[in-house]
């Protein structure tokens, strides 16, 4: 049977059903008629962050940024949420403390446009930049965490307290936290510090160069296994 006559083989099934017993078998209801669910990818989820009321953030940005980056990365970049410029322009870490990302990257082969996704905990501005509530975060981390279960990176990091925290799911200090590789759901995290942090202490420079070289060679390390 063709596939509109079985489609009209079940309405009219269906309308026999509902004159005889009042009711419909669900599973007689069309396909056509059958809500489909779009399949789970980036621009979903950035297209839900665009609509996105669910906290007060939403109130004064300019843009959402959801995060810009490849699929598959090599890593994944977690700050904590847009400032200025991002909120600006739609697109993460593009200000000064992005450019200096950038060049951390860069030292270790990596880059947002061939092998790295960066994103944020919270995907609208702060305000005067100020840190994310918890129930700014508590609204926001399911975006984060489908893109993370759709992205598939290798390894994740994080960079200042707030990502790390959350996603190594300890509550403590960067200083405190880094230095040691986590797992978020089974993918190895390092936490470091935020770009702006050593733009403002260049003594968190040496600190931040042993997390990255540690990042590269546990990497090269999942790379060389698979
Ligand atoms: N700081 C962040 O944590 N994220 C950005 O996207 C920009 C600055």
């Amino acid at each position: 049977m063709g596939n509109i006559d079985s489609e009209l083989y079940k309405l009219i099934s269906n309308t026999q059903d509902y004159i005889e017993y009042g009711m419909i078998s669900d599973k007689k209801l069309p396909d056509m008629m059958l809500k489909r669910e779009e399949p789970e990818s980036l621009e979903k989820i950035a297209g839900e962050v665009a609509k996105c009321r669910k906290c007060r953030l939403c109130e004064k940005r300019n843009n959402v940024v959801p995060g810009m980056g490849v699929l598959n990365p090599d890593v994944l970049v977690v700050g904590e949420g847009p400032g200025g410029d991002e909120d600006i322009q739609g697109l993460p870490f593009v200000g000064k403390a992005g450019q200096y990302l950038d060049k951390w990257l860069d030292a270790i082969g990596l880059s947002r446009h061939t092998n790295c996704f960066i994103g944020n905990v919270v995907k609208c501005r702060p305000p005067m930049n100020r840190d994310p509530q918890p129930d700014e975060i508590a609204s926001c981390i399911s975006f984060l965490e489908r893109q993370i279960a759709v992205l598939k990176p290798k390894f994740i990091l994080t960079v200042g307290r707030i990502s790390s925290a959350v996603l190594a799911g300890q509550e403590a200090g960067i200083g405190r936290l880094r230095g040691r590789t986590y797992s978020y759901k089974g993918i190895p995290l390092i936490p470091t510090y935020h770009p702006s942090a050593v733009l403002r202490d260049p003594a968190l420079r040496k600190p931040v160069w042993d997390d990255l070289r540690r990042l590269k060679s546990e990497l090269e390390e999942i790379k060389n296994v698979h």
